[in-house]
């Protein structure tokens, strides 16, 4: 895959970016610091089998973006950032992330690291032994990352149930879900204590059986997902899964879930809206974890789960509320007051002056991208 990066800083409004080698441990990747006006750059490190350097790069850029949308509408005091590492079979675990706690010191304070995709509790352990620019895990930390995440995915299903129905009515509503993984199962733990049906897939078949036998789920094939019958359709495992023939596919009202980027391009938001699925977008309501790893590092404290729910679950309602006054997508909007507040943000920055207080709600004020 060809990526034109200079070309591609310019378009989507990039800092920085950062191409790391190390002779060593064989470790390689990209820190794409997107837009740091509102704060330091806080973003997980994916470590994923990439299947060349361009594709590595090009998630590290959509998703270091993505990042500066969450924080922007979340009120978090910080920028978009985002690691990617290659992860060639012969990587030594523990020394590649060692060097990557390193590395992340020497940044001293402009990037924080978090999890995401390859990289977890054991992984951060060894970067927190390296640097402080890393959410530790344990008491010492800012709490269970993924619990915060799935409390904001379920605020935000919580708000597309109002916005069709009024209300939640949870033990009549039926979820399907893909993945069960960090954040999967615990949305699967707080939907099935509510009484709400759920039916998941998971390619780790141990994980699905674990779930059925434990929260008493109802296991689906990999892939079969898409065609069942739900109220909301929540995807948590990999990003890109809703395309043309997924979406046709699609027998839901709603899609809310914990995967980042779940759209395969971004014209699958206007194919939702057209197929009237409401999509609750991803920035919007999986920020629960930057939400409190940021929290820990600025303010010291672990943002509380019932906060969380509260904070997402308004402003995914507003951005509903708004998207269904103007006939728009859900997405269109969410990336409007975004791209609003960090505009207003870098104005405050070059005149000199703090970032701006937090808007109560989407505005209209500017087009949309
Ligand atoms: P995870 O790696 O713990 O879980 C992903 C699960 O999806 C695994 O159990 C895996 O076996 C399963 N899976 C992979 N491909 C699948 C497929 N095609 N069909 C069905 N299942 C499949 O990841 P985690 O932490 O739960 O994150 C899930 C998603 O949410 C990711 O896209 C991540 O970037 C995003 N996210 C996670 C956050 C967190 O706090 N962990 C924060 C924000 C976003």
């Amino acid at each position: 895959m060809t990526v034109f990066v200079l070309e591609a800083m310019a378009r989507e409004g990039f800092e920085e970016v950062v191409a790391l080698v190390d002779r060593e441990t064989g470790l390689r990747g990209f820190l794409g610091l997107h837009d740091t006006s509102r704060g330091p750059g806080f973003g997980g490190i994916r470590r994923f089998a990439y299947r060349d350097e361009g594709a590595a790069l090009a998630d590290c850029l959509r998703l270091s973006k993505a990042m500066s949308y969450k924080c922007a509408l979340a009120d978090i005091e910080g920028g978009g950032a985002k690691l990617v590492v290659l992860d060639p079979p012969e990587l030594d675990l523990e020394r590649a992330y060692r060097q990557i706690g390193r590395w992340v010191d020497r940044l001293g304070g402009r990037y924080y690291a978090g999890p995401d995709v390859g990289t977890g509790e054991k992984e951060l352990a060894w970067m927190a032994e390296e640097t402080p620019y890393v959410a530790p895990p344990g008491e010492y930390g800012p709490g269970d990352l993924a619990e915060a995440t799935a409390a904001g995915v379920f605020a935000g299903m919580g708000a597309v149930l109002r916005l069709l129905d009024g209300e939640e009515n949870w033990g009549r509503r039926t979820v399907v879900l893909q993945g069960l993984g960090r954040v999967g199962w615990r949305v699967a733990k707080r939907l099935r204590g509510l009484g709400v049906r759920v039916l998941a897939s998971d390619v780790d078949l141990e994980r699905l059986e674990s779930a059925e036998r434990e929260l008493g789920i109802e296991p689906l094939e990999p892939g079969t997902e898409f065609g069942v019958a739900c109220d909301v359709f929540s995807p948590c495992a990999m990003g890109g899964i809703l395309h043309d023939v997924t979406i046709s596919r699609l027998d839901t009202r709603a899609v809310c879930g914990a995967s980042n980027n779940p759209l395969a391009r971004s014209a699958h938001a206007r194919r939702l809206h057209e197929s009237e699925v409401l999509y609750v977008p991803d920035f919007v309501v999986n920020a629960g974890a930057v939400m409190r790893g940021a929290e820990y590092h600025l303010k010291g404290r672990a943002t509380p789960l019932d906060e969380i729910e509260v904070r997402i679950g308004a402003l995914a309602a507003d951005v509903l509320r708004v998207a269904a006054e103007e006939d728009r997508s859900p997405v269109e909007v969410a990336e409007r007051e975004a791209v609003r507040r960090l505009d207003e943000s870098r104005r405050q920055r070059s005149a000199g002056r703090q970032p701006p207080e937090p808007s109560p709600e989407p505005s209209d004020e500017s087009e949309p991208r």
